[in-house]
């Protein structure tokens, strides 16, 4: 495994995107969705920098197919215990990949109407995108690679990991 992004880059990076949602959100209310699991660590460093009052919440979406990683079908099998009508909604994602579980994900908070809903992602795979979905807040833009640590696993694993990795194939430099 090779180091990716250190935790003083993950530090900075998350710094950074509290300060753009504190500038967007001045004075108002914010729910955090936290996407589970990958995303705790990640929700719980972004949490402690923004200041605005808010409240946290959690979903968890599986995906299932082949293919890509989410293979297109998205089920929540956690959902959302807050109530998120005419609230701001910010959810709180480790990777965007092909995008599906985002976009269900977004469509379903969106049936309680919330004032407003955004995305916030730590890493964002523009290049695998499969379906229209776009991060309103996001950390690093990154190429391919199976990254992991910051609460990102590879069957499970690798999610205490206080920085991140990108994986090599055996053999590789
Ligand atoms: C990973 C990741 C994102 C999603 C991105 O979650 O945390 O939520 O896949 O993929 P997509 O953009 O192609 O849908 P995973 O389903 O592995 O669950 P986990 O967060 O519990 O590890």
């Amino acid at each position: 495994m090779k180091k990716l992004f250190s935790r003083e880059e993950i530090e900075k990076a998350v710094k950074k995107l509290a300060a753009s949602i504190e500038r967007d959100f001045e004075g108002e209310r914010i729910v955090f969705v936290c996407l589970l699991k990958g995303s705790f660590m990640f929700t719980s460093d972004l949490v402690r920098h923004v200041k605005n009052p808010s409240r946290v919440d959690f979903i968890r979406a599986s995906s299932y197919g082949s293919g890509t990683r989410s293979g297109g079908k998205v089920a929540v099998t956690k959902g959302i215990e807050e109530n998120i009508e005419g609230e701001n909604v910010i959810i709180v994602e480790d990777i965007i990949d092909s995008g599906h579980t985002l976009k269900r994900v977004k469509e379903i908070l969106s049936l309680s109407n919330p004032k407003t809903i955004k995305i916030c992602a730590l890493l964002d795979k523009k290049a695998r995108r499969e379906v229209e979905i776009e991060g309103d807040y996001v950390g690093f833009a990154m190429t391919d690679g199976f990254v992991v640590g910051y609460g990102i696993d590879y069957a499970e694993q690798y999610r205490n990991l206080p920085e991140i990795y990108v994986m090599e194939e055996e053999g590789e430099a």
